[in-house]
């Protein structure tokens, strides 16, 4: 069997691969990036709604979790937002920037993968879809990949075949198998930005408020407070707010929901108990929560929704806000890697250069992507991180 050499073998022709080889092929280097799937960047595709929300312009460490929170620094800091920007641009592709930085590409994801792929092309970058990668073997400072397409081998390996999520897209634990085969340690990957399940009378109620949105501010045990968009659905709860929180949720713990974010309840209450004292304690919550929420809430112990205003005590009041802004639900689970669009944990940083994303055990093996263990919020994070580790990869080979 013929044995094809390259300076550098990609594996995974997704936001990271594709980058990488576009990258490191500008930099002269004979580049093959090699995907199962029938094409290139499918995450890419579907990101977005479609529109692909390429990157956030306010990026910065702490818009990622991971075991060491100042891993991805250097590489955030060395391929930022408008670097990415600058290259949408020369291919005559527009954006427009919706809430809290995130930038989508007017003319939809397909013109984002589009300029990856003329960006590989046009630097000589091979891509082969459709091939199995059967076994990686390390000999001869040389790295040497059985595919089903025959045997390549490379002074380089860079490993982009991103996490576990959507499974039916392909998603495959093949960084993680090939970290380990070569002494990584891989921290336990986890579903995140991931939709909460419920079971039981919650479950029941919480479907029968499918559709119904409000805004919150929601946080798990261990994370921070995320001001944004919750949603009621069949299985659960959803939306912005909840998916953030599910990354830093953790089994059987509770997740704390602020219903009147950055409202002084009990005082605007007691203010709304002197100018409204017939309206009763539900038609106050319809004036800001929509209706069917509120019908529920009502059902509540501390809510006395039949009340009128001019009737609440004190006391009443006080538990009243408590109730509405310290509200605690422990979630059965998520939907887990079905619908999860990111995969927390991957390949341990500690094992790899922040500078370069090599293995500090293998010279010319390298992590990059959703498979290290750098996860971002959502809101173009992710694709941020996957292009500038594969920037960081790149100036390296
Ligand atoms: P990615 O998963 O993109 O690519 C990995 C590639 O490796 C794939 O092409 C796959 O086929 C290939 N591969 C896997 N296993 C293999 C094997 N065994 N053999 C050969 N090839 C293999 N992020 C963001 O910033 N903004 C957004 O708008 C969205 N929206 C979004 C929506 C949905 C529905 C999902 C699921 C995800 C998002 N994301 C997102 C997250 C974003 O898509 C994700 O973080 C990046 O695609 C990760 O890029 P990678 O290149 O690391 O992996």
């Amino acid at each position: 069997m013929l044995t094809d050499f390259f300076d550098t073998v990609v594996l995974g022709a997704g936001a990271a691969g594709l980058f990488c080889g576009a990258r490191a092929g500008a930099r002269g280097r004979r580049i093959l990036v090699i995907d199962h799937a029938k094409r290139p960047a499918e995450k890419v595709r579907i990101s977005g709604g479609g529109r692909c929300n390429f990157t956030n312009i306010d990026t910065a460490a702490s818009n990622f979790l991971s075991a060491n929170p100042h891993f991805a620094k250097s590489a955030l800091a060395r391929y930022t937002p408008w670097d990415f920007c600058g290259l949408v641009a020369s291919h005559g592709l527009t954006w427009t920037e919706k809430t809290l930085g995130q930038l989508f590409c007017d003319q939809k994801s397909g013109a984002i993968i589009q300029m990856l792929l003329d960006e590989l092309a046009a630097v000589g970058g091979e891509l082969r879809l459709e091939t199995e990668i059967r076994a990686v073997r390390h000999a001869d400072s040389q790295f040497h990949v059985t595919t089903s397409g025959g045997e390549v081998s490379a002074k380089n390996l860079v490993v982009a075949t991103g996490g576990l999520s959507i499974p039916k897209m392909g998603a495959s634990g093949l960084a993680y198998e090939i970290a380990r085969q070569f002494g990584h340690e891989v921290i336990a990957p986890r579903p995140a930005l991931v939709p909460f399940t419920f079971s039981g009378a919650l479950k029941e109620t919480f479907s029968s408020l499918s559709g119904v949105s409000a805004p919150v501010d929601a946080h798990a045990e261990q994370g921070p407070a995320f001001h944004e968009a919750m949603l009621f659905t069949h299985r659960g709860l959803s939306g912005p707010a909840m998916l953030q929180v599910s990354s830093y949720w953790r089994e059987s713990e509770p997740v704390s929901i602020d219903l009147a974010p950055g409202q002084p309840l009990a005082e605007t209450l007691r203010a709304a108990k002197e100018a409204s004292p017939r309206t009763s304690l539900k038609s106050w919550l319809t004036g800001w929560l929509p209706a069917r929420f509120a019908d529920y809430i009502a059902t509540w112990p501390d809510i006395p929704g039949d009340k009128q205003l001019a009737n609440l005590s004190n006391r009443e009041i006080e538990a009243i806000s408590l109730a509405l802004t310290k509200w605690q639900i422990v979630p059965t689970g998520t939907e887990g890697w079905r619908t999860a669009e990111v995969t927390a944990g991957g390949v341990d940083t500690d094992g790899l250069s922040s500078r370069s994303m090599e293995s500090k055990l293998v010279p010319g093996l390298y992590f990059i992507g959703e498979c290290v263990d750098v996860t971002g919020w959502l809101g173009g994070y992710n694709f941020q991180w996957a292009w500038a580790s594969a920037a960081a990869a790149a100036e390296a080979l």
